[in-house]
């Protein structure tokens, strides 16, 4: 019998699936003593019916950031809900949606249940092509255009801040909305924070985030910030279909945001991180140096265009095989005024679930499928 003795990395399936945080990010200890504190400094309300809106401290502490009044935040079951309702709000069957190309495909399929035809723009390396996001708008105005401006999910791009301008200038010349969602804004590891694009002008700006990657994505807490018409519209519908939403956890979040303890995890977050994405960059370079790859400055993805003689064929079936689990690149493409559809050459590499001998061994593996 062979004795050969493989690092544990070289062994076992590697998943660059989800962007999912590891549980060595959760902090379990802080998490716990606040949802105690939670609930027992107010149980009245928060196991309670009510708070519409979301749990008012918290939606309090996301004003006072944010710069905005409680009357324009909505705090829901995690920012995919409010996705949907905002969708469901927003478009009506036929309607354009604009989105980047490639885009998160979650919010592809949200979008497309609710009646829209989703259309994506070419992303390139400062974020969404402004040219054909021109084109496209003369031939039709979007119920809105949604962007994930900051680190990108799924290329890791981020949108630079003369384009934020002018997508924000077209959207109120033309009268449309501007989603702006941004979950991993807060997780960066290199360069200087881009203007929000509601910090440049808000009249057309809804702003989504989420605590899913700065704390936990069990407590489903996520959050949209919008006009207080608006914000009254999507909490109606939020009534309508949770009644209300889940107060111990916000309320938990409010107790860990009152007690100053998110700055100092995410530092912790962006230590813990830092090295897997310098590991997968290494990765992408060493291993597919034919590949058009996106180089992030934050966030949770890498990703490459593969080179275009790559035998692209079955690729996430054939990896499975090998022991490598990756989306297939397709699920992040809308429809799109391009002949070539490059789904089947697109791999997202999500780095922070993994560590860098993982990295390393995955992208290995995935080079020797090509
Ligand atoms: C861009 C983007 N938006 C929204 C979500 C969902 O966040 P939540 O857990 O708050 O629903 C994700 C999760 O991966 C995401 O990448």
């Amino acid at each position: 019998m062979s004795s050969r003795v493989f690092p544990k990395e070289m062994e076992g399936t590697i998943t660059f699936t989800r962007g999912v945080p590891p549980p060595e990010a959760f902090p379990i200890e802080d998490i716990g003593k606040c949802f105690d504190a939670a609930i027992s400094n107010d149980p009245d309300v928060v196991l309670q019916y009510g708070h519409q809106q979301g749990y008012l401290p918290l939606r309090r502490e996301l004003a006072s950031e944010y710069g905005v009044s409680e009357s324009e935040v909505l705090v829901g079951n995690g920012s995919l809900q409010l996705q949907d309702l905002l969708a469901a709000c927003l478009v009506r069957p036929g309607d354009v949606v604009l989105t980047e190309q490639p885009s998160y495909d979650r919010a592809l399929t949200t979008f497309r249940r609710r009646g829209a035809r989703v259309k994506g723009i070419p992303v390139e390396d400062d974020g969404i092509s402004i040219e054909r996001l021109e084109e496209a708008l003369e031939r039709e105005v979007p119920a809105f255009l949604y962007l994930v401006p900051d680190f990108q999910n799924p290329t890791g791009v981020t949108l630079s801040t003369e384009k934020r301008r002018r997508v924000v200038e077209l959207a109120e010349e033309r009268g449309f909305w501007v989603v702006e969602d941004i979950p991993y804004r807060k997780l960066r590891y290199r360069g200087e924070d881009v203007p929000l694009l509601r910090e440049v002008s808000a009249a057309r700006v809804v702003t989504l985030s989420s605590f899913s990657k700065l704390l936990s994505p069990g407590i489903r807490v996520g959050f949209a910030i919008a006009p207080s018409a608006l914000i009254v519209a999507l909490s109606a519908l939020g009534t309508e279909t949770y009644l209300s939403p889940v107060l111990p956890t916000q309320a938990a979040v409010a107790e860990y945001l009152r007690r100053g303890l998110l700055e100092p995890n995410v530092e912790r977050l962006k230590s813990l991180y830092t090295p897997r994405w310098q590991a997968m960059l290494d990765a992408v370079r060493r291993e597919l140096p034919g590949a058009r790859a996106f180089v992030p400055d934050g966030g949770f993805f890498v990703s490459v265009f593969l080179p275009g003689d790559a035998n692209t064929e079955n690729l996430a079936g054939r990896a499975q095989q090998r022991g490598l689990v990756l989306t297939p690149g397709p699920s992040f493409f809308a429809e799109s005024d391009d002949e070539e559809a490059p789904g089947e050459r697109f791999v997202r590499l999500p780095f922070c679930a993994v560590t860098p001998g993982q990295i390393e061994e995955g992208v290995k593996r995935l080079a020797s499928l090509l």
